[in-house]
C-alpha cells in the first residue's frame, strides 16, 4: 500500500479495523484513534510493490507550530532507533522547535522505544511513571511514545489503561506524519494513536539532524523478513525493503563532503540488501563496491545475517581500503538443534564454514556476535556447544542476552523447562568467557600502534581523549583537543578487558 492509498483507506480503517477486539478496547477510553496497531497485520507479507517517495514537505499550516517550544527525545534500542530519532529531530527543527537536553525544559517529550526484550519495555514504563509528575505540574506538556513498542497492541492498551499522561502514540512506519500527529495532539487533548502495521513504502527526503559530525548512520534497508522465532522485529519494522543504490550513494557522498570520517550502513539484515529489487540484480557487495570509491575514511555495516553473507560481499570486503576489517555476525547459539528451533536457517557447521571462508579472504578480520542463552528447553549440552563455538570462532566480544518471550512470536508459545536460575547461571558462565576472550584480544595490542578515530573527551576524564580503532576497540589517550574528529596514530601502553590506553604518535588525516 502506498501513501496515497493508505490515507484514503485510513478513513475506513479507523472505523472498521481489521482487529475488531482492539478497536473495541480503545473506544472505551474515548481516544482519538487514527489507526490502531495489529501484530496480526504486521506479520503479513504481501506482494505489493515498494513505493519510493521524495515529496515530503512541511505543510504551510504547521510551519510555525514549534515557535517558542522545545523538544526532547529519549532513545532506547538499536542504531535504527537512534537514526529515526535524528529524522524526528530534523522534523521538529523544520517545524520551528528548538532542541533541549532536559525533560524539565521541554514542551514535547518523545520516548523512542525498543521492544526487543521485556527489560527494554520495563525501562520505558518506568520512565513514563517518572514523567507523570512533570505532566501534573505542566498539563500543556505533550508526551509521546513512538518506536517499536508502539507497534504492539498490548503496549498501547497498557498505556491507555495505566499511563494517561501520554498524549500521543505513533509507530515506526509513520514518523514522517509527526507534524500531523502533533497537530492532532494539540487539538484533541486526548491520546492520539496512529500506528501503521503494514508498510511497503520508503520515504527519501526526510530532514535529519545528526548527532555529531564525525560518525554518521545511513539506512540502506528497512524491515526484516527472517522471522526468527524469538524476535519481534519483523512485526515492529515490517517487510524488507531496500533504498535505491543511487539514494544511498548520494547520502554517503554528502556526508563525505561534510567531513564525516565514518559511516555505518544500517539495516536489520543488511545482507538481504537489494533482494527486493525487481528491475536490477544488485546486492550489498555491489553497494559496498561503489561506496568504497567514495572519499570517506571508514565504512561499516550492521547487522549481518549469516545466511545471506555471499561470496561477492566477501570478495569486496577483502579489497579493504575504507571497508573495516571488523564483522558483527550474530550467531545466537552454537547448537544446530537450537538454531533450527530459532529458525535461523543455518547450522553450526555452516556458520563455522562461513567464518573460515571470511578469515581466508580477510586474514586480519575480527568477529563479534550476539548470543541468546536459555532458549526454551535449551539443554546443558546445547549451551556447552555455544561455549565451544565461541572459542572456536575466537570472537573478540559479544552482546549476550537471556531469552525473553515476546508476545505474538512463535517462541512465546513454546513450553520451557529451563528455570530462570539456570539461565542466569549460563549467562554468567558465557559472560566470563566473553570477558576472558576480550581481555586476550586486547592483550595483543600491547606496544602496537593503532589508528584511532578520535570522537571526543573520555566520559570519565576530560583530560583524556577517546576514540575507536578500525576493529571498534575503545582507546583512551592524552592528546591535544585538536585531534578530535581526526584519525591519529596511537601507541598502546596498557590493555584492559574492554579498552586500551595509549599515547598519540602523530596526527594522520586532516579534516578540512
Ligand atoms: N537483526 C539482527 C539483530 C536484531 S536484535 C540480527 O538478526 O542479528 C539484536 C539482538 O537481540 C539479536 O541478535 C538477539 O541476540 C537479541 N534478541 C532478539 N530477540 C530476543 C529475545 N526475544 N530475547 C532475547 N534476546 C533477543
Ligand atoms: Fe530478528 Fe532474526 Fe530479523 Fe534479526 S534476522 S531482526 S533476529 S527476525
Ligand atoms: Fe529494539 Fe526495534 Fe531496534 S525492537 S532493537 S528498537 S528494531
Amino acid at each position: 500500500m502506498n501513501e496515497k492509498q493508505r490515507l484514503e483507506a485510513q478513513q475506513v480503517e479507523s472505523t472498521n479495523s481489521s482487529d475488531k477486539k482492539s478497536a473495541k478496547d480503545y473506544s472505551q477510553y474515548f481516544e482519538t484513534v487514527l489507526q490502531a496497531p495489529s501484530l496480526k497485520d504486521a506479520k503479513k507479507r504481501g506482494k505489493e510493490e515498494v513505493k519510493y517517495h521524495s515529496d515530503f514537505q512541511i505543510s504551510e499550516q504547521f510551519r510555525n507550530m514549534g515557535d517558542g517550544r522545545k523538544f526532547y527525545i529519549r532513545t532506547y534500542g538499536c542504531q535504527m532507533n537512534e537514526h529515526d530519532t535524528e529524522v524526528m529531530a530534523g522534523i521538529f527543527m523544520a517545524l520551528g522547535y528548538e532542541i533541549t537536553s532536559t525533560v524539565e525544559d521541554a514542551n514535547v517529550i518523545l520516548l523512542n522505544t525498543c521492544a526487543i526484550r521485556e527489560n527494554a519495555e520495563n525501562k520505558v514504563f518506568g520512565e513514563l511513571g517518572h514523567l507523570k509528575t512533570l505532566k501534573k505540574e505542566r498539563p500543556d506538556l505533550l508526551i509521546g511514545v513512538c518506536g517499536c513498542m508502539s507497534q504492539e497492541e498490548s503496549v498501547v492498551n497498557k498505556i491507555l489503561k495505566t499511563y494517561q499522561q501520554v498524549d500521543m502514540v505513533f509507530g515506526t512506519h509513520n514518523i514522517h506524519r509527526l507534524p500531523n500527529i502533533l497537530h492532532e495532539a494539540y487539538m484533541s487533548k486526548e491520546t492520539v494513536i496512529e500506528v501503521w502495521s503494514k508498510e511497503g513504502d520508503v520515504i527519501e527526503n526526510l530532514p535529519k539532524v545528526r548527532r555529531g559530525n564525525i560518525k554518521g548512520w545511513v539506512n540502506i534497508m528497512y524491515g526484516c523478513d527472517k522471522f526468527c522465532t524469538y524476535c519481534i522485529v519483523p512485526y515492529t519494522r515490517g517487510k524488507e525493503r531496500s533504498r535505491r543504490p543511487e539514494d544511498v550513494i548520494q547520502e554517503v557522498r554528502q556526508l563525505a563532503a561534510q567531513g564525516y570520517q565514518e559511516i555505518t550502513l544500517l539495516g536489520q539484515n543488511v545482507n538481504a540488501y537489494g533482494k527486493d529489487f525487481e528491475d536490477i540484480q544488485y546486492g550489498l557487495g555491489e553497494l559496498m563496491q561503489e561506496i568504497r570509491k567514495i572519499d570517506i575514511p571508514r565504512v561499516r555495516f550492521m547487522t549481518s545475517h549469516p545466511r545471506d553473507f555471499d561470496d561477492r560481499l566477501i570478495e569486496v570486503l577483502a579489497s579493504g581500503g575504507n571497508l573495516m576489517n571488523h564483522i558483527h555476525l550474530p550467531v545466537q547459539s552454537g547448537s544446530t538443534e537450537v538454531l533450527k528451533i530459532m529458525a535461523r536457517k543455518y547450522t553450526r557447521e555452516q556458520y563455522l564454514e562461513l567464518v573460515a571462508k571470511i578469515k581466508a579472504a580477510i586474514p586480519d578480520v575480527s568477529f563479534t556476535t550476539d548470543i541468546i542463552v536459555g532458549y526454551p528447553n535449551e539443554t546443558e549440552e546445547q549451551f556447552e556447544e555455544t561455549m565451544s563455538l565461541y572459542r572456536e570462532v575466537g570472537f573478540e566480544t559479544a552482546y549476550t542476552f537471556i531469552y525473553s518471550p515476546r508476545e505474538g512470536t512463535p517462541a512465546a508459545k513454546m513450553e520451557d523447562n529451563v528455570p530462570m536460575e539456570v539461565k542466569k547461571e549460563r549467562l554468567q558462565r558465557l559472560n566470563s568467557l566473553v570477558n576472558e576472550m576480550s581481555a586476550a584480544a586486547m592483550k595483543k595490542y600491547e606496544g602496537q600502534i593503532v589508528e584511532v578515530l578520535v570522537e571526543g573527551e573520555s566520559k570519565y576524564n576530560p583530560e583524556v581523549l577517546a576514540g575507536y580503532t578500525s576493529k571498534s576497540k575503545l582507546v583512551n589517550f592524552k592528546a591535544p583537543k585538536t585531534a578530535i574528529g581526526k584519525i591519529v596514530k596511537v601507541r598502546i601502553t596498557e590493555t584492559k578487558t574492554w579498552s586500551l590506553n595509549g599515547e598519540m604518535v602523530e596526527e594522520l588525516v586532516e579534516v578540512n
